[in-house]
């Protein structure tokens, strides 16, 4: 008799009331995402953006901060299919995706021992550590996770207290940018496998003194910090692909967002999910009436339209539904913040037309590339999908 009362109880703090858009379950995503893996150059090569007209992708080669995504988008169809099933009517009948994603990763393999991207070892280790969840003891992606763990840990100093994002031409200028708070999460997936401390530790000193040096006081974010890699102290704080110095580039907000999420999950220390609180607070209060997120919260509304970026809107609104079953005070708060962004990048930048999922995306604006689709986008858009499932917030279609 009770029952009832108590389950309403538990569930009541899930309950969204934001409505969740059907195209995040469309069967034109395994459609799009299927044509694009039978459309992989060989050698390989791997999508990162479109052309600004039509929207067919564009190809990199492996040694590309990007290449890690689209393996993990066919890793992320193939999660869906375990939530959903394989029908007509989803369109996850058209492919074996775990089949289509191990191949697609072998392209990345190279890279553990070489390659030039930095702290960005962290998103090239997605698709391995997808692989693991499904078969622990693969050989391949163990040794992948450990080799990128250890590269990212060779970048540590602990003078500054992180590790380093960029290389520089002056190795005494260390360079930090708020994006490498996502590619802690591969220290903490090989602490789990190894129980090598040093990495969780690596991790917590990265995370503090971010939280030291790159936020500012209402919870906007700088791009970069240059720290003195033999003093550790702070050089300078600038943007890179942001509207200014003193402006926040919402992409690196989005990163932030998520990041200290993750590091509450891992660590369960309360100040990262305050961080995290900070950061989605100011991301969510500092949007336009439209709720389109900009690509720089700082930049310019004229001309008209400011450019959107939809990418740092399926990234934050990862972020949120991460902060949102963290942070069980505030769940249907971050929610609803999670849906109302995926509802409007979906009303805007949704494009049947194009290879991507999604238009609108800024990769550089200082560069001018921009009104595009991006890779990580749409992998950000196809796993909000899936988290919203596997949370009780969507029915598969
Ligand atoms: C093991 O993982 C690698 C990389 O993720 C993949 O290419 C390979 O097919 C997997 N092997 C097996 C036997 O599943
Ligand atoms: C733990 O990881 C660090 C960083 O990669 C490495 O230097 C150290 O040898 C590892 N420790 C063990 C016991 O494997
Ligand atoms: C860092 O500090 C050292 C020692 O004071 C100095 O020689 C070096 O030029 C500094 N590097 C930068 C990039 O400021
Ligand atoms: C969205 O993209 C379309 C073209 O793909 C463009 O015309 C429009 O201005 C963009 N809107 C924003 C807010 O970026
Ligand atoms: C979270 O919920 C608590 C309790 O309702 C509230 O006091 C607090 O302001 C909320 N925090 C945020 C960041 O919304």
């Amino acid at each position: 008799m009770f029952a009832p009362v108590y389950l309403l109880a538990i569930l009541a703090p899930l309950v969204a009331t934001q409505t969740v858009p059907a195209q995040l379950f469309s069967s034109l995503i395994p459609q799009k995402v299927l044509a694009t893996a039978k459309a992989l150059p060989g050698p390989i090569q791997y999508p990162q953006y479109t052309d600004t007209s039509a929207g067919a992708w564009q190809y990199f080669v492996p040694d590309t901060w990007t290449s890690g995504f689209f393996p993990t988008t066919l890793y992320a169809l193939n999660t869906r299919k375990t939530l959903c099933g394989a029908t007509p009517a989803n369109g996850l009948n058209a492919a074996n995706w775990l089949t289509l994603g191990r191949a697609a990763s072998n392209g990345l393999i190279p890279l553990e021992t070489h390659n030039g991207q930095g702290h960005d070892v962290g998103f090239l280790s997605f698709p391995f550590v997808e692989e693991l969840a499904i078969n622990p003891t693969n050989q391949t992606a163990l040794t992948a996770v450990k080799q990128f763990a250890a590269d990212l840990a060779a970048r540590y100093n602990p003078t500054v207290g992180c590790t380093r994002s960029w290389d520089t031409a002056d190795p005494t200028d260390f360079t930090v940018i708020i994006d490498n708070m996502m590619n802690l999460e591969i220290l903490w997936v090989v602490y789990g496998l190894t129980g090598n401390t040093t990495l969780r530790d690596i991790a917590l000193a990265h995370a503090d003194t971010t939280m030291k040096n790159h936020i500012r006081t209402d919870g906007s974010t700088w791009h970069v910090v240059e720290y003195n890699s033999t003093t550790g102290t702070v050089i300078k704080k600038r943007t890179s692909q942001g509207f200014s110095d003193s402006s926040t580039w919402s992409r690196g907000q989005a990163w932030g967002i998520y990041g200290y999420a993750n590091m509450y999950k891992r660590s369960k220390d309360p100040k990262y999910l305050a961080t995290a609180q900070k950061l989605a607070t100011y991301f969510l209060n500092n949007l336009p009436s439209d709720g389109i997120v900009p690509w720089d919260f700082n930049a310019p509304l004229v001309p008209a339209p400011r450019p959107a970026d939809s990418s740092a809107a399926t990234i934050a609104a990862n972020g949120l539904l991460l902060l949102g079953t963290l942070d069980t005070a505030n769940t249907s708060k971050w929610n609803n913040a999670a849906l109302n962004l995926l509802n409007k990048i979906t009303a805007l930048a949704w494009r049947p037309s194009w290879q991507s999922l999604l238009s609108n995306g800024t990769v550089n604006k200082p560069a001018n590339n921009f009104l595009t689709g991006i890779v990580y986008g749409d992998y950000y858009y196809i796993k909000a999908g899936n988290d919203l499932i596997s949370m009780g917030l969507a029915k598969c279609a």
